[in-house]
C-alpha cells in the first residue's frame, strides 16, 4: 500500500462538537490509527510558553515546535499519557486555557507549515482517522470520507462543564444558579475561540467541500457514530468490527 492509497477519514469541527469521542470509536472499530491534530497545536503552545517565546513570532514558535520532544503513550491502566520535553503534560494539555493558547498559535502560518509533515506521517496502513479543523480542507483534501460536526456553543459548554464534573474538577453538587453562570461563561469563551478559528487567514475552520455536515446539539453520540460508520463503510467498502 503506498501512502496515497491509505484511506483517510477526516473529521473536522469545533471543540465540544463530539469529534474526539467519535474519532476514537471510529479508529477502534476500523482498526485505524488516530491523529489528534489539536494536541499538536496544544503542545506547540505549551512548548513556546515554556521557552518564553512570544506568540506573535511565527518563526520562533515554529522552531520550538520543530525541536519539541513529544511522546504519546499510555499508563498502566491504558489511559492516555503525553510527555513534552521529558515532562508529563497529560492533564495540562487538555486544560481549557491550553486550548485557548493553542488557538492563538494556530493562526501562525509558519507553525501550520511546520506541522504539515508530522500530520502526513500519521497516515499509516490500514488507515487513518484524522481529527481537527482543517483535515478535509488542507491536510488531507483527498480524504475518502469527510465529516464536519457542529453543535451550539450552549450545548458544547454544557458538555464541557459535565466533563469537568466527571473529572472531579467541579463539585458534582454545584448549585444550579452557579452551574448556569459557569456554563454561560464557558459558552462565551467557546464563541470567542470559534470566532478566531473561523476568521483566521490560514486554514480557517470551514466545512470541506462535499463533507457530511452534522449538528450534534441534540444527537446522542451513538447516533452520530452510527451515521458516520455507515458512511465510512459505504465509501471505503470495509466493515466495522
Ligand atoms: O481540537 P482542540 O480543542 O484540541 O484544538 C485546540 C486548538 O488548536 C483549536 O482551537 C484550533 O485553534 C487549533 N487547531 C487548528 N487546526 C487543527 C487542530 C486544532 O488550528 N487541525
Amino acid at each position: 500500500m503506498t501512502t496515497a492509497t491509505i484511506p483517510v477519514i477526516a473529521i473536522d469541527g469545533p471543540s465540544g462538537s463530539g469529534k474526539g469521542t467519535l474519532c476514537r470509536r471510529l479508529a477502534q472499530q476500523f482498526g485505524f490509527s488516530l491523529l489528534d491534530s489539536g494536541a499538536l497545536y496544544r503542545l506547540s503552545a505549551l512548548a513556546a510558553q515554556a521557552k518564553g517565546v512570544v506568540f506573535t513570532d511565527g518563526a520562533a514558535v515554529a522552531a520550538v515546535a520543530r525541536q519539541m520532544d513529544v511522546s504519546f503513550g499510555a499508563d498502566e491502566n491504558g489511559a492516555e499519557r503525553i510527555c513534552l520535553d521529558g515532562e508529563d503534560v497529560t492533564h495540562r494539555v487538555r486544560e481549557e486555557k491550553t486550548g485557548e493558547l493553542a488557538s492563538q498559535v494556530a493562526v501562525l502560518p509558519e507553525l501550520r507549515a511546520e506541522l504539515v509533515n508530522v500530520q502526513h506521517a500519521a497516515r499509516k496502513a490500514p488507515g487513518l482517522v484524522a481529527d481537527g479543523r482543517d483535515m478535509g480542507t488542507v491536510i488531507f483534501p483527498e480524504a475518502e470520507v469527510k465529516v464536519f460536526l457542529t453543535a451550539s456553543p450552549e450545548e458544547r459548554a454544557k458538555r464541557r462543564t459535565k466533563q469537568l464534573q466527571e473529572l472531579g474538577k467541579l463539585p458534582a453538587d454545584l448549585d444550579p444558579s452557579r452551574m448556569r453562570a459557569l456554563t454561560a461563561q464557558v459558552a462565551d469563551e467557546i464563541r470567542e475561540r470559534d470566532e478566531r478559528d473561523r476568521t483566521r487567514k490560514e486554514s480557517p475552520l470551514v466545512p470541506a467541500e462535499g463533507a457530511l455536515q452534522l449538528d450534534t446539539s441534540s444527537m446522542p453520540a451513538a447516533a452520530v457514530l452510527a451515521e458516520v460508520t455507515a458512511l465510512c463503510e459505504r465509501k471505503l467498502g470495509i466493515k466495522a468490527r
